[in-house]
């Protein structure tokens, strides 16, 4: 049942409409002047008032302004005297949904309240339809972030799958290097040839040093480390890895060339990260002749030093690492420095780039490469000299 306020000052017409209309099936309350009236509004909160214009105190049109103010979604019927157009149209002004005029006529009236009932019921289901919506979208986001976490954790797994897989492989590699190398020391040992005790001891070495070595960086890529910086000289750096790697070069008839820059004298970074960092890009580059399929080639490592000057950004160091192998398919130069990412079938981790990315972002640096297939690649890394906060 429709509740409807009706005010009117005149208590005959009141009651008149109080008996039609309730006898049309609304819930009629009654108010006999404005100020009555809104307190009545105030508590029952009709969503339906018809009132009178004319009334002594408190007129219609302030009557219906003070409820527009409490319940902006109330329809408001006003009452206006014969021809009396201006108060008809300052109703309309503040948001009266129709007016009728005195004497009033049953069936107008009863037109007007039925189109102000509908234009309820329609903002009621519009605001039914806006809250469904919104409890959609609720339900739809909470949704959307399960599935996300899922997502998430599913992906995880697959990565903890694909590198455990991974390793094992290489494991697996060190394995058989380890047992081909005992075999070797047994067999030395037993037909007393010492060069071939020899030999398999060498095998057993670089194969525990490999083990080591993996676990060195398992550790340094899991962990979070700040540089551990000193005063040292790059250039120095950069010799002393090259001549690490001179042998495994020269075993594969690789050319280790080193161009060093004489301006590029003092550095704060940590020594020992950086060695690491060129010790990867320098394997990786004199890989990348080994693995390259154009025989014919004079393979070629080149490892620069340059100290770039900048009036914006002041010194910077920079180390390049370039060799003409292989290089990198569009496609492999995108997987790089994504996890434990390598061509090299159980020969590589993978953590290689890893690592070296995150000595580089640990010391605020940058690297970059850039690669041609069948052409060679060049990785370029750039470091601060010294830190802004020296
Ligand atoms: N100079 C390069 N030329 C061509 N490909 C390269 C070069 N450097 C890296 N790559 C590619 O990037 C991959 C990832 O390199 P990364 O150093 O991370 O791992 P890896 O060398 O395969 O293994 P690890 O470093 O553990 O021995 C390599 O497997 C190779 O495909
Ligand atoms: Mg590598």
């Amino acid at each position: 049942m429709t509740k409807l306020l009706i005010i009117d000052d005149e208590r005959p017409i009141l009651e008149m409409l109080d008996i039609s209309l309730t006898s049309e099936g609304y819930e009629v309350i009654t108010a006999e002047s404005g100020n009555e009236g809104l307190k009545i509004f105030a508590k029952q909160g009709p969503k339906l008032v018809l009132t009178d214009i004319k009334m002594p105190g408190m007129d219609g049109i302030d009557v219906l302004k003070r409820i527009k103010g409490i319940d902006n979604e109330a329809e408001v019927i006003v009452i206006t005297g014969h021809g009396d157009m201006d108060s008809a149209i300052a109703a309309l002004q503040h948001g009266a949904s129709d007016f009728i005029t005195k004497p009033i006529r049953d069936e107008v009236l009863m037109l007007s309240l039925e189109r102000a009932k509908r234009k309820i019921a329609i903002s009621q289901q519009l605001k039914d339809y806006t809250e469904n919506l919104e409890q959609k979208v609720k339900e739809c986001t909470l949704e959307l972030s399960q599935a996300q976490e899922e997502l998430i954790k599913t992906e995880r797994l697959a990565t903890i799958g694909e590198t455990v897989a991974g390793l094992a492989h290489y494991i697996k590699n060190i394995l058989t290097g380890l047992r081909g190398g005992m075999y070797m020391v047994n067999t030395g040992m037993a037909k007393d040839k010492p060069r071939v005790l020899q030999d398999g001891w060498g095998m057993v070495h670089r194969n525990i040093e490999k083990v080591s070595d993996l676990v060195l960086d398992l550790l340094r890529y899991s962990k979070e480390r700040a540089p551990e910086r000193s005063v040292c000289r790059p250039n120095e750096i950069v010799s002393g890895a090259v001549e690490l790697l001179r042998d495994r070069a020269k075993e594969h008839r690789v050319k280790l060339n080193i161009v060093l820059d004489p301006n590029l004298k003092q550095a704060y970074l940590d020594r020992d990260a950086i060695q690491r960092v060129l010790l990867n890009l320098i394997s990786n580059a004199i890989d990348a002749c080994i693995y390259d399929t154009d025989t014919f080639k004079a393979w070629e490592v080149t490892v620069k030093t340059r100290l770039e000057t900048d009036a914006h950004s002041g010194e910077t160091i920079l180390l390049e690492v370039t060799d003409n192998g292989s290089g990198m398919t569009d496609e492999v130069k995108a997987k790089l420095f994504t996890r434990f990412f390598s061509t090299k079938d159980g020969r590589g981790t993978g953590l290689g780039l890893l690592i070296t990315q995150k000595i580089i972002h640990e010391h605020g640096g940058e690297i970059s490469v850039e690669s041609k297939a069948g052409e060679g690649t060049t990785f370029s890394v750039r470091l601060k000299s010294f830190p802004p906060f020296l």
